[in-house]
């Protein structure tokens, strides 16, 4: 078995992110319930999806940067083999969506809030409207699963994932992003069984996370 979590040296030019959003912001507390138990309703779905509704159009109007460099560095350094389909859930208006469409030619993003796919370009990738908790997929479909800033469904996530995939996980403002967990935490969820690798980039921080027994 591999060391649990393997973590490389940050990446040039890491900056620390102004203070935003600290451990009592609801997002935070929504993200913890529904990593570790699953608390994740139909009324949940509708709060959530109407809230980044209203929030699209702003949401595409900021820039992207910030995000871009841990997601980069993620697949330069995060051992992620090239080729295969890749999945981004939570894709939003689109900034991850632009790095894996520039590496992988096959990509398809997924969002349950209806605005915030309108707002992503739509050449990147097909757009699908989906709830993370449930996804449209068989298992075993994809050789990535790309994670930013997103709640995380790890019953979901582990089985449209193929044996040898990985799951990329990032949060661009690192513990000051609303959707945050660590990578502790993050392993944990998945459970035994399950390695990771991690570095900080930019102003966040990103973890690659594979099944140990197959590596
Ligand atoms: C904080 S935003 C991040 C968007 C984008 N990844 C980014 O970093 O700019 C979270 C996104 O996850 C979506 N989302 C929340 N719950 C979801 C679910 N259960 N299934 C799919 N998408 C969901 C929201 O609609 C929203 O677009």
């Amino acid at each position: 078995m591999g060391v649990p979590i393997e973590r490389l040296t940050a990446a040039p030019g890491v900056t620390d992110p102004e203070p935003f959003a600290g451990p009592d912001h609801p997002m935070r507390k929504l993200t913890r319930a529904v990593a570790f138990d699953g608390e994740w309703t139909p009324d949940r779905a509708a709060k959530v999806s109407a809230l980044f509704d209203g929030m699209a159009a702003e949401w595409a109007a900021r820039l992207h940067s910030s995000k871009l460099a841990p997601v980069i560095d993620a697949l330069d350094r995060g051992g992620v083999a090239r080729g295969g389909r890749w999945l981004e859930l939570g894709s939003g208006t689109g900034a991850g969506t632009s790095v894996l469409a520039e590496q992988f030619e096959a990509v398809i993003a997924l969002d349950l809030s209806r605005q915030m796919l309108l707002h992503a370009p739509g050449h990147l990738a097909p757009r699908v409207q989906g709830d993370a908790s449930s996804l449209p997929f068989a298992a075993g479909t994809f050789r990535g699963v790309l994670i930013l800033n997103m709640l995380l469904f790890p019953a979901e996530v582990t089985r449209v994932l193929a044996p040898d995939g990985v799951v990329v996980w990032v949060n661009s403002l690192g513990d000051q992003t609303p959707i945050h967990l660590p990578v502790e935490e993050v392993l944990e969820v998945f459970g035994p069984g399950w390695t990771a690798r991690t570095a900080d980039a930019g102003t966040g921080f990103w973890a690659t996370l594979r099944r140990d027994v197959l590596r």
